[in-house]
């Protein structure tokens, strides 16, 4: 009997380790992994040892102290040099004195034994990798804030190599259409840090606030940064009263700027300012009017989310004119001037001039653009505004820095080594590409994150949608192009409808986490289900940090048709596999005791009202969506 108990015990310890997962639970996917004998155990003793005196390196195992100090309640002494305790437990950090080619300047070994774990790399910022991916495999708990008693620190042993894929992995924060505080700020870098982005994308400046203290043009921010509160769908809020009160938004002064860079740079974020010229600047104008193409002193207001442009299929017109003149000289001598203070704020090699989304219906009208035209034989609204970005990449090459713009700088001519960032899609990119040009890739398909992540019915509107898994689909290097010349990648989050810091972080994760795979792991790497698995587990840690996000991905997904017959079949499904989803036609609210959906459905005679909700093992996972039949027969395209 007990050497059949002790066949059993062998057979289930077997098993567990049979069980290991395939990958890590670190998000982004690490490119090599595998397992090792023993577990490591964080404990009282345990200390942190950086073999060199690298100032950088001592810093991230400051930060790796605080985040283990600050969750366990052991000291976690930070020591540098050779020092080596004969206690189990520790953590070395080591930068090589010799290069070790298969790295590059940010990949790291992460090796974790019994005796210790170590980090090697060939820089610091390599080290600060191996850290988030050694965060990533403590228990959990190591992401709370405050101390917690009968945690088992343990790792199991593993050997991970680690190298990101490309050099760009970016998050482009708004915080013109909301303004977010420097200390929100810092928490935004905080998070990207802990999966491997290392750019942040600061959209500064656009119709509805201007964010950056400019020396030389103080009203900038005196008037520029403030617009009227708003609550509820923007867009078409009735334009502000001319006294009502402008005290919503904010600016950073340049030691907040200067602050908030270096913050970023001792957790390898650069920082790449954008100032969205010539289209996108009502608060520009709304400051100095004079740099339009129809001046008028109070004709201008900051935008309060009231309708200034006109959108139709395949185009938009201004209804107030945001645009600066490029038939201005005035204009040059202010993005000059801007974009000096901008240069000595931000090391980062680049900066982004916008060029989105500009109308010409107030340029067509201009006498001074007509001229401009004629003096320069331009001959469409394109060629003006290629010249004006050909003037803007002129100004900011004389700074010392790199111009990159949104696709539309491709229009009527693409100015000499811009970089190009292709958001309509890839096939901006594509083009730029095939000139030779640099490109980021951030297309709406897979990366913006505005976009409502589940079943509109609920979720705050905004025009268009990006579920989790379409954004894990994301691939930077299309067919045909010189993979040397795509940088990378990056998701966008506009603010247009964030009004808290909650929501915004309800919108970033977990689709964050698909673009960062996507920029770091290698394509082979890329397996959705384990994604998916991985993305779950983060939730708990998410949890742990107060972070909020979504879990859009265990909604129920509703796919009404119309049959042969004109008849509404609704089929249900879901992004994740594994879970069973049950509904009602009843108006009551379905739970596992109600029947399961096992294949398409007919509308019972009277019914009004589909609910569906999804659970695994007894658990409610998703959230319980109602639509109406109403709605069903609408998308499917029935009209009654
Ligand atoms: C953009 O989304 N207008 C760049």
């Amino acid at each position: 009997m007990k050497r059949l108990i002790l066949l059993c015990m062998t057979g289930i310890i077997a098993g567990m380790l049979q069980a290991q997962p395939e990958t890590p639970g670190i998000i982004p996917a690490p490119v090599e992994w595998k397992p090792a004998e023993g577990i490591f155990s964080l404990n009282p003793s345990s200390s942190i040892t950086v073999s060199n005196n690298d100032p950088a390196v001592l810093r991230t195992a400051e930060l790796l102290a605080r985040a283990l100090r600050g969750s366990s309640g052991f000291t976690i002494p930070v020591r540098s040099g050779d020092v080596m305790t004969r206690n189990t437990g520790n953590i070395l950090l080591t930068v090589n004195k010799e290069n070790d080619a298969t790295l590059g300047t940010e990949g790291y070994r992460l090796s974790i034994k019994p005796v210790m774990v170590s980090i090697s790399a060939n820089s610091a910022a390599g080290i600060f990798y191996g850290v988030q991916s050694l965060l990533q495999l403590m228990p959990r708990e190591v992401d709370s804030r405050q101390p917690l008693q009968n945690v088992q620190w343990n790792i199991p042993g593993m050997d991970i190599i680690d190298y990101p894929r490309f050099g760009w992995r970016g998050l482009m924060l708004d915080v013109s259409r909301h303004f977010f505080t420097k200390e929100e700020v810092k928490a935004f870098i905080d998070e990207m840090v802990r999966y491997k982005f290392n750019l942040l994308h600061w959209h500064l400046t656009d119709d509805e606030g201007w964010r950056i203290e400019i020396k030389s043009y103080p009203n900038l921010t005196k008037k520029g940064a403030w617009s009227a509160r708003r609550v509820g769908t923007f867009g078409n809020f009735p334009a502000p009263a001319p006294d009502e009160p402008r005290d919503y938004g904010g600016f950073y002064t340049q030691k907040d700027i200067r602050e908030i860079v270096q913050y970023a740079s001792e957790r390898f974020v650069n920082i790449l300012p954008e100032v969205d010229v010539p289209g996108h600047s009502l608060a520009t104008i709304a400051s100095y009017p004079e740099l339009s193409c129809t001046p008028g002193a109070d004709k201008y207001v900051v935008r309060s989310g009231e309708k200034i442009m006109n959108w139709y299929s395949g185009g938009f017109t201004a209804l107030v004119d945001n645009t600066l003149c490029p038939a201005n000289e005035k204009v040059y001598t202010f993005l000059d001037k801007v974009f000096t203070e901008i240069a000595a704020l931000f090391p980062f090699e680049y900066i982004h001039m916008g060029g989105d989304e500009c109308a010409k219906n107030f340029w067509e009208k201009n006498p001074e653009v007509l001229a401009l035209m004629k003096r320069e034989k331009l001959k469409d609204m394109h060629e003006v505004q290629s010249y004006f970005v050909k003037r803007v990449s002129k100004i900011v090459g004389s700074k010392g820095k790199k111009m990159i713009g949104w696709d539309e700088i491709l229009e009527g001519g693409l100015a000499p080594n811009a970089a190009v960032m292709s958001w309509r899609g890839m096939k901006g990119g594509i083009e730029a590409a095939k000139m030779g040009h640099e490109v980021v890739m951030s297309p709406t398909t897979y990366a913006y994150l505005d976009y409502m992540q589940s079943d509109p019915i609920v979720e705050p509107p905004v025009y268009a949608s990006l579920r989790l898994k379409k954004a894990y689909e994301f691939e930077p290097v299309p067919e045909g192009v010189n993979p040397a010349l795509i940088k990378g990648g990056q998701a966008n989050i506009w603010s247009e409808q964030l009004y808290n810091t909650r929501h915004m972080q309800y919108m970033v994760w977990p689709r964050a986490l698909a673009i960062a795979e996507a920029v770091w792991s290698p394509k082979a790497a890329r397996n959705w289900n384990r994604f998916a698995a991985r993305v779950e587990a983060n939730f708990d840690r998410m949890d742990m940090r107060s972070v909020k996000y979504a879990r859009a991905m265990f909604d129920p997904i509703f796919n009404p048709k119309k049959d042969a017959n004109g008849q509404l079949l609704v089929e249900l499904s879901t992004e994740v596999e594994g879970l069973d989803i049950y509904y009602s036609w009843d108006n009551s609210h379905p739970d596992p005791f109600y029947p399961r959906y096992d294949g398409p459905m007919r509308v019972p005679k009277d019914a009004s009202m589909l609910k569906a909700v999804t659970y695994r093992k007894g658990r409610q996972m998703g959230r319980q969506i109602d639509i109406p039949v109403k709605e069903l027969e609408k998308r499917a395209g029935i009209q009654k």
